[in-house]
């Protein structure tokens, strides 16, 4: 409930629709009361042949309050029609319209604010979430399934919409008539409004106890139609199993069972809804009948006049249908105030990577990067990278090969501050990377990785990631020197292509090369590559790592690779075993000292050294990989 209210706090922002619900829902009410209260007189005076004398007696016995100011309201309204209008007998009808008129009027300018300010609160509840999960580290994601934020973000946020922007404007609603109308007919008839009122949970009782068993029958029929899907979907999935042991008959009988299980279910609920109508029909006739003995004996005492009477009825039918509000805005409030549990829980997740008090902006690489001693561990005490040191002085490569598992893309991640290490430091520019901001951290890195993320978008926006008016030139520049230029311009419209529509389908190393422009474009010091041709055929795989060295001119370059042909030209090789650095040299170095290095090339662990094929055109490429 706590966190109910709390989705009622994030509508503070619209406060201003909140008085206009309020203002529109008292007129509401107003309106219906006063049109409540004309019935008397279209009884008395309109409808009655002897109206004139009746409505003298009438008047002749004083009415509390409420009714005499209402009835002072409508004789002046009418003086005042009267006079512009010379309208006679119809008076009184015209009266009644305007009265319905504003009723619906105001009906919709409170529906209306009600639905803008539910909505405009769950748009902004949205909007939280997803500000939340883009605050949390790769941890995160690791523990919570992106089905489940998925479905945070979709049906929790629904659930609450629903009970937000609909049942508790009902709700609102009613409360508010409610009140006005219970206030008139006690008003109009004190004695009559106390025995309904302790009369109404007796006829009310069957309404709430058939609304029970119904939502708890639909509910056993929802699931015998789970058990009927899962026969289903096993047998379709088993049916080579079942025809190859001649279990069809065993599974016709099992599905019988549960279609037939369903069928009762099913047949059930039906029932008790065809029942519910009848049933009302009979308890509402003998409280209407009641009334009506009761009404007679004081109409022939003229201690009440027809119009009375039916005021009153129309009055209690009137207060029916929000008393009926309320109880299905319990159902909706209970599992609104589950989901909005749910959803807060996303926005509440502390998050475990974030600028420590006191970060400071880094303004660019310094002396390189350095990773000091570090030990890390996904979970505890598995120690995935174990007193690790290794330096990337500026404007130097340092490549990273080791067995898959080793723990190489690990460090990537470490550099970028994706995780934080649990002994030693990661420093960029002779500062811990915990010492700087993350967006200044991450502005002056590039990361290309194996699997390309490409957004639904233009290629334009996806090399210009993040960047307004990008000037045109730079995103050509970049590329060109991706070798991405050519292809580019064949796609249908060029830079404007959209990305993630049907019919375009990039080849993997085209998808790469827009991955490397993007890093081009960005320009950044430090530039981190694992693994970013590995999953892609030789000839895509010649272009891409042209496109590559263009990139890793002049930077600061951690490259993780398979590929001989990568690290080759590293300025220092460091091969990683199971979280530790077991050999380092140049290539040539290593390739002497005949050990773990050597050993990867002959098992072709590192592969497509010197045979690699030679370089391809273009067009050829295009081909392939369309
Ligand atoms: N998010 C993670 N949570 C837990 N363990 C992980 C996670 N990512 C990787 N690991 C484990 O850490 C080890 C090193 O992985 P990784 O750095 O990806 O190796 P490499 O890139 O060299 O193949 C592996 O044992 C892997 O299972
Ligand atoms: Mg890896």
């Amino acid at each position: 409930m706590r966190h109910f209210l709390r989705v009622l706090w994030v509508a503070r922002r619209h406060a201003a629709w909140v008085l206009l619900v309020i203002v529109s829902m008292a007129m509401v009410a107003c309106a219906t009361v006063f049109a409540l209260n004309l019935i008397r007189p279209i009884y008395d005076n309109l409808l009655s042949p002897g109206g004139a004398s009746r409505a003298v007696s009438a008047a002749a016995t004083p009415k509390p309050f409420l009714v005499s100011r209402l009835d002072a309201v409508s004789a002046q309204a009418q003086a005042w029609i009267q006079a512009r209008l010379g309208t006679g007998r119809s008076t009184l009808l015209l009266l009644v319209l305007v009265a319905i008129v504003a009723k619906n009027v105001f009906t919709f300018l409170a529906r209306y604010s009600v639905a803008q300010l539910g909505l405009a609160t769950v748009r902004d509840l949205r909007d939280l979430v997803f500000d939340a999960v883009l605050r949390q580290s790769p941890r995160y994601f690791h523990d919570v399934s992106s089905g489940v934020l998925m479905s945070r973000v979709v049906n929790d946020v629904r659930l609450v919409q629903e009970a937000l922007a609909e049942r508790f404007g009902d709700l609102l609603q009613s409360s508010v008539t409610l009140i006005g109308i219970l206030a008139y007919l006690f008003s109009l008839n004190l004695h009559l409004s106390l025995v309904v009122l302790l009369l109404a949970p007796l006829l009310l009782a069957p309404v709430v106890h058939f609304a029970r068993r119904l939502r708890r029958r639909s509910w056993q029929s929802q699931e015998r139609m789970g058990d009927l899907t899962t026969v289903l979907d096993e047998a379709v999935h088993g049916m080579k199993v079942i025809q190859a042991f001649g279990m069809e008959r065993f599974e016709a009988e099992r599905f019988r069972n549960a279609t037939q299980r369903h069928f009762w279910a099913n047949l059930r609920a039906r029932a008790i809804q065809i029942a519910n109508a009848p049933v009302m029909e009979i308890v509402g006739a003998v409280g209407a009948l009641a009334l009506i003995g009761y009404a007679s004996s004081r109409i022939a005492s003229g201690a009440m006049t027809i119009g009375d009477f039916s005021a009153f009825l129309l009055g209690l039918w009137a207060a029916y249908a929000p008393v009926k509000n309320l109880n299905q805005f319990n159902l909706a409030l209970q599992q609104a105030v589950v989901a909005s549990e749910r959803i807060f829980q996303v926005i509440d997740e502390p998050v475990d990577i974030l600028d420590l008090p006191g970060a400071v902006v880094l303004q660019g690489v310094g002396d390189g990067v350095e990773l000091e001693g570090v030990w890390f561990a996904y979970e505890d005490d598995a120690w995935v990278l174990s007193d690790l040191r290794m330096a990337i002085p500026t404007g130097r490569t340092v490549a990273l090969v080791g067995p898959s598992g080793a723990g190489k893309s690990t460090v990537a991640q470490l550099i970028p501050r994706f995780w934080d290490v649990q002994r030693g430091a990661v420093r960029v520019g002779g500062r811990d990377v915990r010492e700087s901001t993350l967006a200044s951290l991450r502005g002056l890195i590039g990361l290309v990785t194996q699997e390309t993320i490409l957004f639904n978008d233009t290629v334009r926006a996806n090399i210009a990631f993040g960047r307004d008016n990008p000037s045109q030139d730079r995103i050509e520049a970049a590329a060109r020197a991706a070798f991405a230029h050519d292809f580019i311009l064949q796609l249908p419209k060029g830079y404007d292509t959209v990305i993630g529509e049907s019919g375009l389908s990039l080849s993997g190393g085209q998808r790469q090369r827009l991955a490397i422009a993007r890093a081009l474009f960005k320009d950044p010091p430090i530039l981190i590559l694992d693994e970013a041709t590995s999953s892609l055929d030789a000839e895509s795989e010649r272009l891409v790592q042209e496109a590559l060295e263009n990139l890793m001119k002049g930077r600061t370059t951690l490259v993780i690779a398979h590929r001989l042909s990568t690290v080759r030209n590293a300025n220092e090789i460091l091969v990683l075993h199971e979280g530790r650095i077991v050999e380092r040299g140049t290539f040539r170095n290593l390739l002497e000292a005949d050990g773990v290095f050597a050993h990867l090339v002959s098992m072709h662990e590192l592969a497509g050294g010197d045979d690699a094929p030679p370089p391809v055109p273009e067009e050829s490429e295009e081909r392939s990989g369309s």
